[in-house]
């Protein structure tokens, strides 16, 4: 496995790595990659071509009261576990390096779409996203890019970015990927505490009781939203910042149910803030 650091050294080995026709996979990731990355990984090499998994995190996506600097980060540990799951390249640029003329004047807005859920309480993340996938895929120029449905509404502007802009890349995604209790796998796991860490699984409680309820005929939205706010409620350390029931493309609220909509939520669990979602 080879990692790179600069963008030169980065078009050096795609040149080597790409015989013609071979296809390129790409993972983008943040670090301090757990078995929900990695995932995304395998299915990356079921593509049957190359593997390639981006290392950065992204100060153009924080907002200034968010956890930037404390961000989890174990490098070593990450190249370990990406060599083991057959990884070919690690780009692992850093700030200077995937910004060098600082903040890009230019940046790809989301548009409404990143106002909704995610997008209404982090002003100006989803336009940090996209603009670092946009220089990603400018950088690998890979046939195909993996995203986890973790992060359902990332994975939605992307689509509509590759779209809009025509990048010529096929978008694909991995089911998300949980611990035994249910909790959605993610970097900010980290900072849970043994109480926190105990109520945090009540998200996907709440999102499996209301599915359990769709599964038995219910398709009120409000009816199913009530559920997620009353398995919720029964646990002390979460606070609700939203729970919706969207349209899988559009992200438009729904009032009735029907198989393909996605029950999603965010809350906060003491101090760190977690997102779930739920495809009925
Ligand atoms: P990060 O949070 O590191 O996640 C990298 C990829 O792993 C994303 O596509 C995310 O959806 C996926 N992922 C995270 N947890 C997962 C889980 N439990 N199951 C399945 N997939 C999971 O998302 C980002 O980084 C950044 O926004 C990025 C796209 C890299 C742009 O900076």
């Amino acid at each position: 496995m080879i990692v790179v650091r600069t963008r030169a050294a980065l078009t050096e080995e795609l040149e080597r790595l790409r015989p013609l026709g071979e296809t390129l996979a790409l993972v983008p990731t943040m670090g301090f990659l757990h078995e929900g990355h990695l995932s995304l990984v395998d299915l990356a090499g079921e593509m049957g071509g190359r593997v390639a998994v981006s290392i950065f995190v992204n100060p153009l996506q924080f907002g200034p009261a968010e956890d930037l600097s404390s961000y989890p980060r174990d490098e070593e540990r990450d190249l370990g576990l990406l060599e083991a799951r057959g990884a070919e390249l690690v780009f692992a640029p850093s700030t200077e390096e995937m910004y060098p003329d600082g903040e890009p004047r230019i940046t790809v807005s989301p548009g409404a779409l990143g106002n909704r859920l995610c997008g209404a309480f982090r002003p100006g993340h989803f336009r940090g996203v996209l603009t670092v996938v946009a220089r990603l895929f400018g950088l690998f120029r890979p046939e195909v890019a993996v995203f986890g449905r973790k992060d359902f509404q990332q994975a939605v502007l992307i689509r509509r970015m590759v779209r809009d802009l025509e990048l010529r890349v096929r978008v694909e995604t991995g089911p998300i990927v949980r611990e035994r209790d249910g909790l959605a796998m993610s970097s900010r796991n980290t900072y849970l505490n043994d109480d926190e860490r105990r109520d945090a699984r009540g998200l996907h409680g709440a999102l499996y009781a209301a599915r359990r309820l769709y599964d038995g005929g219910e398709r009120r939205a409000d009816v199913l939203l009530q559920e997620v706010f009353k398995v919720v409620a029964e646990h002390r350390q979460l606070e609700l910042q939203y729970a919706e029931l969207v349209a899988p493309d559009t992200l438009a609220p729904l009032e009735s149910a029907q198989d393909g909509s996605v029950l999603a939520l965010a809350a906060f669990c003491g101090t760190t803030r977690l997102i779930d979602n739920m495809e009925l």
